[in-house]
């Protein structure tokens, strides 16, 4: 199946006791054993069945499914929100005395997961001074547990080199984590190019209509666990915290998700509600058809803000001229994605006239909803740093992002070229 239908039909097909067409949400916390062997069965793991919701859940299981085939991985685990789903990732396989390397720019709360949280518990972060390849495997060495990047940045809107990342990553037989969320499966995904874990905030574009959050941690079944088993000893040894399983025999390829799964969400418990999977699940189904407007949106926008009397730069990873583009380009093709930044001319204040003039773009810092979205980031999400560490940043005064939505086209540029009046004067 194509990716547009797999986003509509993976991983259910209708309920054989209702026959309900849409995927039933199943509120209920536990499900009923046959008896106490089948009881027994299930927490040997002899047979699979549902047991308990912080474990999983039928509706959750049906968005897991999609979202593995969409990827192309074998497995996936919903969770409560993106972070909860890159805390798992990283856990799951890091501990006390190891560290993950990172590429530099991440979005703001996994780059203070890595920088300032986990450092706290015996894992460090290291970051790279560049994108590049090289620069990443500087930092690695035996105690480093995976290499991550975003596919595409949160906010600078770079496009990380996967497959080169992933070389140099199995290189030095660690894992590729890859968050996947601004470009979607729909735009790019990972795994055909080496990653081994692709995760995901549904939040943005999955879901699509900024109501519900999601994470989703998807296995590619490709990572050689077994090849490490000094390394990885928590898949490849009896696990003391799940009835002494060892993950790689009892699972396989999926061995990875299996963990994150029986271990960090069992007994931590950042659950996706089973209301929020159906709801994310509706987000799914439509994401291609939305991805494409998005994209093409955002196109028009960047064109036209480059056009614009008022407009002193325009960071889009489609034109060709950026430094962005040999990379978008390489794993997006024509299809930039639809996160973008600009500068009004006359620094700060120009930038928050036009800010607040907005009327149809939404004034937020959320991103990949239906809306259009606009952030002053000098203001908001950076307000608290210098104006050195905000430049390091690439923040600059006069920066406005924008999450370009699906509305009609002209409505979207009308919005824009009112408020760029408004910051003349
Ligand atoms: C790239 C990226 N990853 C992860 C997250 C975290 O997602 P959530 O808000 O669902 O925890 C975000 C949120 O903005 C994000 O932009």
């Amino acid at each position: 199946m194509k990716r547009e239908t797999i986003a509509i039909h993976v991983g259910y097909d209708g309920d054989p006791t209702t026959k309900a067409v849409a995927v039933p949400i199943y509120q209920t916390i536990a499900f009923e054993f046959d008896s106490a062997e089948h009881g027994a069965a299930l927490f040997n793991l002899d047979v699979q069945g549902n047991i308990y919701t912080r474990i999983g859940n039928p509706t959750n299981t049906v968005l897991e499914k999609r979202v593995a085939a969409l990827e192309g991985g074998v497995e996936a685990l919903s969770v409560s929100s993106g972070m909860a789903a890159i805390h798992y990732a990283l856990v799951n396989i890091a501990e006390m005395g190891n560290n993950i390397v990172s590429l530099p720019q991440l979005y703001g709360a996994t780059y203070t997961l890595l920088a300032h949280i986990l450092p706290k518990q015996g894992i460090a972060g290291r970051f790279a001074a560049s994108d590049h390849p090289d620069d990443v495997e500087k930092l690695i060495d035996e105690n480093t547990r995976a290499v991550y990047c975003e596919s595409v940045g949160n906010p600078a809107g770079n496009v990380a080199d996967i497959e080169g990342l992933a070389k140099v990553a199995h290189k030095h037989g660690v894992p590729l984590i890859v968050d996947n969320t601004v470009a979607t499966p729909i735009l790019l995904r990972p795994i055909e190019y080496g990653a081994d874990v692709v995760v995901h905030s549904m939040t943005k574009f999955m879901g699509g209509h900024g109501t519900t959050l999601g994470g989703m941690i998807v296995d590619s079944g490709k990572f050689p666990w077994r090849e490490y088993p000094e390394k990885f000893y928590m898949l490849n040894r009896p696990e003391i915290a799940y009835h002494g399983v060892v993950y790689v025999d009892q699972y396989g390829d999926a061995a990875f998700v299996a963990r994150c799964r029986t271990v960090c969400q069992r007994n931590t418990g950042s659950t996706l509600a089973p209301l929020n999977g159906f709801l994310l699940l509706q987000g799914v189904e439509t994401m291609a058809l939305r991805m494409e407007r998005h994209v093409s949106n955002a196109r028009k926008v960047a064109e036209y803000l480059r056009s614009h009397p008022m407009v002193a730069w325009v960071n889009y990873a489609g034109f060709p001229d950026s430094p962005l583009y040999p990379m978008a380009y390489r794993y997006l093709g024509s299809n930039a994605c639809s996160l973008l930044t600009f500068g009004v001319k006359g620094g700060f204040a120009a930038g928050t006239k036009c800010f607040d003039a907005l009327r149809l773009f939404k004034r937020m810092v959320n991103m990949g909803d239906a809306k259009s979205l606009a952030c002053h980031p000098a203001s908001t999400t950076h307000r608290q740093l210098t104006p050195e560490e905000q430049a390091k940043a690439g923040v600059t005064p006069e920066m406005l992002r924008l999450s370009v939505g699906i509305e009609h086209i002209d409505d979207i540029l009308d919005d824009l070229g009112q408020a760029l009046e408004h910051a003349k004067v």
